[in-house]
């Protein structure tokens, strides 16, 4: 089922995620959900949050930035109850964009790599180390599930100058060709 995705400005996507419980079956079927709406938007991640989940929860499929790793073709994954354990390496910059902000892109700098716990869909442990796009990829997921969003990380002053942008995307003006929930929406829109 796809599901709708929360536009900046929603109270959920500050909210910090809980862990599952362990073992959780609920889980799957939200996985498969969170698949389909990421592939319906075009997304390479979607973290609990931006369908309104606060459990700790991202999938994502890497494939479309093959060219900047090929680590990352084919790279699809669920992440359950991640969490990062270290951050490693210098900072590195790369513009990011987020199924939250659409037709927002900004420079965000992060730590090379990662060092991440998590569980799989089917609820196996695993502790991995990721670099590069990779690395770059789940940190911008992992922040999700921390309250964290990506202009959080930009400078102030930055972000004071995208002070419009950013209203008129909790407003709801903005074009994407996803179904999206807005929290200060004034009157309904069509959308195509
Ligand atoms: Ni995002």
């Amino acid at each position: 089922m796809i599901l709708p995705i929360v536009a900046h400005g929603h109270p959920v996507l500050k909210q910090v995620g809980e862990d599952f419980p362990q073992g959780d079956p609920a889980v799957a079927r939200l996985i498969e959900d969170m698949f389909e709406t990421m592939y319906a938007s075009s997304g390479v991640g979607l973290a609990g949050q931006q369908v309104g989940v606060t459990g700790r929860i991202f999938v994502i499929d890497a494939t479309p930035f093959a060219e900047d790793g090929a680590d990352a073709e084919g790279f699809r994954k669920a992440f359950v109850n991640p969490h990062i354990v270290a951050y490693e390496g210098g900072k590195v910059p790369f513009e990011e964009g987020c199924l939250s902000f659409p037709g927002l892109r900004e420079v965000v700098e992060r730590p090379e790599s990662v060092r991440i716990q998590y569980y799989d869909e089917q609820w196996n442990f695993h502790e991995e180390e990721y670099s590069g796009i990779l690395a770059r990829i789940i940190q911008h997921e992992y922040d999700h599930v921390e309250g964290v969003v990506f202009i959080d990380r930009i400078s102030t002053l930055r972000r004071t100058l995208l002070g419009r942008k950013l209203k008129e995307i909790s407003e709801g003006h903005v074009d994407a060709d996803y179904r999206m929930v807005f929290a200060r929406q004034k009157k309904s829109r069509k959308r195509g």
